[in-house]
């Protein structure tokens, strides 16, 4: 008998459809003897389960990794460093102008003001009180004030 098999390479790049189909071929050719037929079947169950173990490992993966992905967007002074330069370098400058007494051109400064010289503080005074950043009004939006309490809150992170 002519082999349904030959010149046929498994490992190809497609082993399981090309598997597939030549098993439905061999099949085919043997339906007359029903030993060999009880073992083809076999190797289809075998074949069919391997699909779907494949499809529960792809589907968990994308399940676990998204919320991963979604809960690291955290605030970090990539995201707060345009309201220093907006609202706080004019005075806060390097060297520093107008009697402030620090600058707040960088990363390691900005941390340092919040945690060691009220910045927080400071910029969320009431309109007109004394002491309010930037000196002199207006208060800066909510949302910006917000901002920066929430890159505290995320662990002041530079990145
Ligand atoms: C018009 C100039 C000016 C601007 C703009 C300005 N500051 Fe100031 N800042 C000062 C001066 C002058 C002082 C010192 C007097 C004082 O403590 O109130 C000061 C003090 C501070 C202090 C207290 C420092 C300490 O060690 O006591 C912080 C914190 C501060 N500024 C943050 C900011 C932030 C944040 C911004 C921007 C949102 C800003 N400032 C904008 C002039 C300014």
């Amino acid at each position: 008998m002519k082999s349904p098999v030959s010149g046929v390479s498994f490992f190809d790049g497609r082993v399981f459809s090309t598997w597939t189909v030549l098993l439905i071929r061999i099949q085919n050719t043997n339906l007359k003897n029903q030993q060999n037929s009880n073992f083809i079947q076999s190797l289809l169950l075998i074949t069919a389960t391997g699909f779907s173990f494949t499809g529960c490992t792809t589907n968990t993966i994308d399940d676990v990794v998204m919320p991963v992905e979604e809960t690291a967007n955290l605030v970090t002074y990539q995201d707060v460093q345009f309201i220093f330069e907006n609202t706080c370098t004019r005075c806060h400058a390097n060297p520093p102008q107008n009697g402030a007494p620090m600058s707040l051109v960088n990363f390691a400064e900005a941390r340092d003001a919040i945690r060691n010289r009220g910045l927080l503080d400071r910029v969320s005074r009431e309109e007109g009180a004394s002491g309010l950043m930037p000196l002199g009004g207006p208060r800066m939006p909510q949302a910006t004030i917000d901002l920066l309490f929430e890159w505290n809150e995320d662990g002041l992170l530079e990145n």
